[in-house]
């Protein structure tokens, strides 16, 4: 691989190990991977900062870094961590609350912004043709198919390494040869609402980079067809018609064309008749931007308390813990368990339930197999009217 003088010496070593060792692992994976060089990046995002998920070997991992004297040389931010920050959360155990904040406070002392969040774009937009190094594959996905960047999903510590030297390996797609849509999925009247449910089915049953075609241009809907994508498929770049920025994905001429209609994805979602016994209601995965946050305000404001046995987890990012003081108080005095800074899936649930209503295809996927968790997707206005009941 291709080494500039300067990514030379910090691989020798004269800026100290703990940079050398950051480079290295980037070196051998661009190296594996066949990457001819090294590209710098403007923002890292660090996924996989959750203790429950890490354990002691990330927790070794980051503190030697940090033992090592570096510090971040881009703008990088962070994931949730396994706690919520405001710590008064019910249904998200506290624990292990000293690891989780450990962690936190090495990543924050390498000159990390303190984000905790899986939505990285609501602090640093970016911008088309940016080249980014991020984890968490709903934002790297939203980062390609939304923005116009190019990011790869990086895993945790590759991005961690990212951040402290400021290099990517350039490679997947970073470039735009890589970025070609061999799918056409034709939408056949798929409201928004349904569109969790569609990233599951894109996930189970379509391999290649999809085009979207008849899509409804909802930004919160699609972050959930995209994030489900992701973690069903392994998806990276979804391309949508209308939306992606031109010039930053081409169309193969001979691209399949597949329809797509509510019944083929209806098999994904579950039924909202099946939920029975403790039920909680999960919105927020991906983690809430302030338009959902209102959205979801709004919807609750009029409604007195949460049926019984039916619970409702809200999960944002650390910044709007202060930005929504006041609502979150009130959601709060309604029964409702808002979460800063972590979500159930990176984190351990005091009391497993019956049943998990979601309107996040995501969501539904994960806590099916890492809790092994019954999971319903609906849409949001359907979760909070079976939960609190009409108006
Ligand atoms: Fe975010 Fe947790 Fe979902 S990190 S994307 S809310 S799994």
């Amino acid at each position: 691989m291709y080494l500039t003088r300067e990514q030379e010496k910090i691989l020798a070593g004269e800026y100290g190990w703990a940079y050398a060792k950051a480079l290295e692992i980037i070196v051998k994976v661009g190296g594996a991977l066949g990457a001819e060089k090294l590209i710098p990046i403007t923002h890292a995002h660090v996924s996989g900062i959750s203790y429950t998920n890490i354990g002691d070997p990330g927790l070794e991992f980051i503190r030697d870094f940090y033992k090592g004297g570096v510090k971040a040389n881009v703008y990088t931010t962070i994931n949730p961590g396994c706690i919520d920050l405001l710590g008064s959360s019910r249904i998200i155990s506290d624990e292990p609350r000293d690891k989780q904040l450990e962690i936190n406070q090495y990543l924050e002392r390498m000159g990390f912004k303190p984000t905790y969040t899986c939505i990285p774009y609501i602090h640093r937009r970016p911008v088309v043709d940016e080249h980014l190094a991020w984890g968490e594959s709903s934002a790297v996905i939203f980062a390609n198919s939304v923005f116009g960047a190019r990011t790869n999903r990086e895993g945790g510590p590759l991005a961690l390494a990212a951040g402290l030297t400021g290099y990517t390996y350039y490679y997947g797609l970073h470039l735009l040869e890589n970025r070609v849509a061999e799918v056409k999925i034709v939408l056949e009247d798929i409201e928004p609402d349904y569109y969790g449910g569609l990233g599951l089915w894109i996930g189970d049953n379509i391999r290649e980079t999809p085009i979207i075609m008849n899509l409804k241009p909802s930004i919160p809907h699609i972050k959930l067809l995209l994030a489900a994508a992701a973690a069903s498929g392994g998806h990276g770049l979804i391309v949508l018609n209308n939306l992606t920025p031109p010039k930053t994905y081409s169309v193969d001429d001979s691209a399949e064309k597949i329809h797509v209609d509510k019944k083929d994805i209806m098999e994904y979602t579950g039924s909202l008749s099946d939920i029975q016994g403790e039920v909680i209601g999960y919105i927020g995965c991906p983690h809430l931007d302030p338009f959902e946050f209102e959205e979801l305000f709004n919807l609750i404001k009029t409604r007195e308390k949460l049926k019984k046995d039916y619970k409702l987890l809200v999960s944002i990012p650390r910044i709007y813990a202060d930005l929504y003081r006041d609502e979150i108080l009130f959601l709060k005095k309604r029964g409702v368990d808002v979460v800063v800074g972590t979500c159930p899936i990176v984190s351990i649930l005091r009391d497993k339930p019956d049943y998990i209503v979601t309107n996040s295809g995501k969501a539904a996927f994960y806590l099916k197999r890492l809790h092994g968790i019954d999971t319903v997707v609906a849409p949001l206005s359907n979760i909070i009217e079976i939960l609190f009941g009409d108006q």
